[in-house]
């Protein structure tokens, strides 16, 4: 017995990964595959990280079903199906949003098992390089990756009890919805969390501090985005800030133009912050073991994620760069292919970006806004939904597609969509992308009609002024 525990005591690992999310799981699998002897560390009850726990899955669940009630209530009628009284049932939509997490999650445990991967069940430190703490264990690793991921920024004075005031966890599970709701943050988690609850009947007014919603994506799309969002009923309040909450009953909080002057007082049933992620560093142990920190408090490491302590890596969100899921798994998988001595390589110029609004929104490469700041000579092709016959046969004319091309070679520099299915679509241009191509390859490539992805060859036509249908 003694000796057993003895041997618990001192496993050894090739890697060990520390955190169960979509860059740690996946890292974890590539190792495995690789033949390293592979653990990877997670304290929550399921594997799969925010994405699949309270992020990227339950809130497409949500979406989904959202815009079917909303669908079925007003607007499958103009296309001759009639449904009768749409009526709301929360709790069942609530319950396949539950069973989609389940799956998702009790799937990444299925894959460690048919990979031999030991889950460590408990929260992960680092006691010194080669050394992985978890709960009174300890673990040696020839290498150990971060994979930690990020947690909701909170905004200073408002105290987030997941009921009145939430983050994106507790907007993913109200109980009822809210007659009004405020969002404070137009960026990615603020659009597609309150097009949700005001698909499903909420009165929701977002609240940002810049003069533009979504910051980092290219201007006119976020101008489009904003327009297409109030005609469906959200209120944005712009240039604003909130210097104070007031909670009981219902909740008050007062605004106040960003560079100051007169308040003003809105009330809201449901207030949801949403201003940002921080890395999660905390629980790490990070001094002891010597690993540095950058001055938003993410992990620094090189181009192969290796941190300034030799054996130690850090991946996803927990380093600088956009904080999501697939890029999280690029990472992963090209951190485990450097330890075993392959030459990977991820282009961070190509992750493309998807807002998961209705209609969706995508992005890939520069911005208009980044190649006149890099004085780059650019041609643009731009083509409207409205113009494509699948569009309108679908009722889904809103949106355009914009292709950017360099002026002088016609490479495709950057690719930004609003539109219907726009974050299937971008992935033909990514990969015209990821292999140098220009405008005219993909202009040249047949598109099966009709077809939304027709918007995109045309886009690309019309680089050089050559479209077909405008
Ligand atoms: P975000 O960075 O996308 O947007 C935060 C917004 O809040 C910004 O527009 C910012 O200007 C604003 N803001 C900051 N402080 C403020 C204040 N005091 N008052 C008013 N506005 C303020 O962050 P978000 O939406 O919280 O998302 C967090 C992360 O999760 C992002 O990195 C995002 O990319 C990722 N995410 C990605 C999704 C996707 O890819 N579809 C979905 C959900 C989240």
């Amino acid at each position: 017995m003694k000796l057993r525990y003895m041997m618990a005591m001192t496993t050894t690992y090739d890697i060990i990964v520390i955190g169960g999310g979509p860059g740690g799981y996946v890292a974890a699998i590539r190792a495995a595959q690789l033949g390293f002897k592979t653990a990877c560390v997670e304290r929550e009850s399921v594997l799969g990280g925010t994405c699949l726990r309270v992020g990227c899955i339950p809130s497409k669940a949500l979406l989904h079903a959202s815009e079917r009630f909303h669908e079925a209530a007003h607007d499958l009628g103009k296309l001759g199906v009639k449904t009768g009284k749409v009526t709301l049932d929360l709790p069942t939509m609530m319950t396949h949003k539950t069973s989609v997490v389940n799956d998702n999650t009790k799937g990444i445990e299925f894959l460690f098992k048919k990979n031999k991967i030991d889950w460590l069940k408990g929260e992960g430190s680092i006691a010194a390089a080669g050394q992985v703490q978890v709960g009174d264990q300890t673990y040696g690793a020839k290498h150990i990756i971060i994979a930690t991921g990020s947690s909701v920024t909170p905004l200073p004075g408002i105290m987030i009890d997941e009921k009145q005031i939430v983050s994106s966890t507790g907007a993913l599970a109200l109980e009822k919805v809210p007659e009004n709701l405020v969002v404070i943050g137009g960026g990615v988690i603020g659009l597609e969390l309150g097009s949700v609850w005001s698909r499903l009947g909420a009165n929701v007014t977002v609240i940002e501090y810049l003069d533009r919603i979504l910051p980092g994506m290219d201007g006119e799309v976020a101008k489009s985005v904003q327009r297409i969002l109030e005609k469906q009923g959200l209120k944005f309040k712009l240039s604003s800030k909130v210097t104070g909450v007031k909670t009981g009953g219902n909740v008050t909080l007062t605004v106040e133009p960003a560079a100051g002057g007169k308040a003003e007082s809105i009330k809201a049933d449901v207030v949801l912050v949403a201003v940002g992620r921080r890395a999660n560093t905390n629980s790490l142990a990070l001094d002891k073991a010597g690993v540095k920190l950058d001055e938003r408090g993410r992990v620094v490491t090189d181009a192969h994620y290796q941190t300034n302590v030799p054996g130690i890596y850090a991946i996803g969100d927990v380093i600088a760069g956009p904080m999501l899921a697939h890029k999280a798994e690029e990472d992963g998988v090209a951190c485990v292919e450097h330890i075993a001595g392959q030459k990977s390589h991820v282009d961070y110029n190509l992750v493309p970006g998807v807002v998961y609004t209705t209609p969706e929104v995508a992005a890939i490469g520069q911005t208009e806004e980044q190649l006149k700041s890099a004085s780059v000579k650019y041609n643009v092709g731009k083509f409207n939904y409205a113009a494509n016959g699948r569009a309108r046969a679908m009722n889904a004319t809103e949106g355009f597609v914009k292709i950017l091309a360099d002026a002088a070679t016609d490479r495709i520099l950057g690719a930004h969509i609003i539109g219907a299915s726009a974050g299937e679509i971008i992935h033909e241009i990514a990969v015209v992308m990821e292999f140098g191509g220009s405008a005219e390859d993909l202009a040249r490539t047949c598109h099966a009609h009709p077809t939304l992805s027709e918007v995109v060859k045309e886009a690309a036509l019309a680089v050089a002024n050559r479209q077909i249908h405008s």
